[in-house]
């Protein structure tokens, strides 16, 4: 078993998901291919839906769209039951066009502009999570302005930061995110928030990190969020009924990753928050956790071919394929570790050890270092596991290459969710300034140099 469950290998050896051979795969759709599995996908909504079922039965699951989004995954996450957060007039364009219903959208976001936050109003979305007091400001005006009133939750920083294996507990909060409790500003926004007749205060929000392996972050957030919430109760009169603690939950990139299930995590949430609420007097609020990372994440692998191999004798030996840090850039920018397979060569045995280089005009495009792999070739179809998450969303068109497409595979079916990009769809948005139009004939001269003119 390639690292997850719902990865096998069939009996030509080659890597199996979804029921489909991704060795087919990337010969009808071709390579980079972002490959999603939706019963996982499904399997990972179920798990947190019946983890709140067992321990905390007043709680909702709000997908965090910024990790993969589009119209077709809005569907599935619709399908499932779940809400949906999302960050951006995009993000929310993207889930109104797939039809996900308004009510159950949570937007988020540092920044919005008036223009998004008219749209957020207009579509009657179920929470606008509001950031800061000058948002609350200016949704209070929008919202008058539009005459429709908003539910709303107060994104406040608790001053806990909580990395893959540690978490820090800040007295100084900074961060771009959120009203710090410290120094009572988000209690003054809760109080500004409780006197406005247009926005009904719902409750709270806390988002601590992404990548978590270990839950103690999460207690210790339960514990200053409940203070926090008794506080803003005497302050506002208002209990929240809402205590929204994020996301974060990590996932198995490689085999030394040992991740929490979503049903540990709801069940310590679960016990902390009834403990804290009996003590500081406070009614159990409805739980709210927003992941992303942990719905989509392993569903998703990337497939690429594997392009010119160069041995650097006793150093590395570079296997380049035709994708990288364009369609993966969390190598380069988080040192992030993958796994890889050679989906058309699964059932065989390492024999060597290789990096995965992209094919970016850039010395840190690396897919992964160090990998054990089968005698390798060119033309060899390798598979990147647990790409699910901030692939595609944070993909660019770094050296103009065109966004690879994403194919998704349910019991042997297999069908587009994104096309490939072509060349023209690089072009498309491109302008060519008036004065740059192609000059007289006579005034073309050869690269680098000029004609003089007699
Ligand atoms: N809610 C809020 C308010 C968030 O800011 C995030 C992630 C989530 C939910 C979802 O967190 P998750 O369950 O996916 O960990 N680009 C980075 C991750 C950035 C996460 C930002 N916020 C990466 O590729 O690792």
């Amino acid at each position: 078993m390639p690292l997850h469950a719902h990865l096998t290998v069939n009996d030509r050896g080659h890597l199996e998901i979804g029921g489909c051979d991704a060795v087919e795969l990337a010969r009808r759709y071709g390579t980079p291919l972002y490959v999603l599995d939706e019963e996982r996908v499904r399997a990972a909504c179920r798990q947190y839906l019946s983890a709140l079922a067992r321990h905390y039965p007043k709680g909702k699951i709000v997908y965090a769209g910024k990790a993969l989004l589009t119209t077709g995954v809005c569907r599935i996450i619709a399908s499932e039951g779940l809400c949906l957060d999302v960050v951006s007039g995009g993000e929310l364009y993207t889930a109104l066009q797939a039809g996900f219903p308004p009510e159950r959208i949570y937007f988020h976001g540092n920044n919005k502009s008036d223009d998004e936050l008219r749209m957020g109003l207009a579509a009657g979305v179920g929470r606008i999570v509001v950031d800061s007091e000058a948002e609350l400001v200016r949704l209070d005006e929008l919202a008058a302005e539009m005459g429709r009133t908003a539910d709303i939750l107060l994104r406040v920083t608790p001053g806990v930061e909580a990395h893959t294996h540690s978490y820090m507990k800040t007295g100084q909060l900074d961060s771009k995110f959120g009203i710090p409790i410290a120094g009572g500003l988000a209690l003054e926004a809760a109080r500004r928030a409780a006197r406005s007749p247009r926005l009904r205060l719902r409750g709270y929000h806390c988002h601590i990190g992404s990548q978590i392996l270990d839950l103690t972050a999460f207690d210790i957030t339960v514990g200053l969020m409940m203070e926090f919430l008794a506080e803003a109760q005497a302050a506002t009169g208002i209990p929240a009924e809402e205590l929204d603690l994020g996301g974060g939950l990590g996932i198995r990139y490689t085999p030394a990753d040992d991740p929490p299930s979503p049903d540990e995590l709801v069940r310590r949430l679960g016990d902390a928050l009834r403990r804290e609420a009996t003590s500081r007097g406070v009614p159990l609020p409805v739980l709210v956790l927003e992941p992303g990372r942990s719905i989509v994440g392993d569903a998703g692998i990337t497939l690429y071919t594997v392009g010119f191999i160069k041995r650097i004798p006793g150093l590395r030996t570079y296997v380049a394929v035709d994708g990288g840090m364009a369609d993966n850039p969390r190598v380069a920018l988080y040192q992030a570790r993958y796994t890889v397979v050679v989906a058309n060569k699964a059932a065989e045995e390492p024999a060597e050890i290789v990096s995965i280089a992209g094919k970016c005009c850039e010395t840190g495009d690396m897919l992964v270092f160090d990998a054990p792999v089968p005698p390798l070739a060119r033309g060899d179809v390798l598979a990147v596991l647990s790409t699910g998450a901030y692939n595609y969303s944070m993909a660019s068109h770094y050296n103009r290459l065109p966004k690879p497409a994403m194919v998704l595979v349910s019991q042997g079916r297999h069908a587009l969710l994104v096309e490939r990009e072509t060349y023209d769809d690089l072009l498309r948005q491109d302008r060519v300034p008036p004065w740059l139009e192609p000059a007289a004939p006579q005034a073309a001269g050869a690269c680098g140099s000029r004609e003089v003119q007699a």
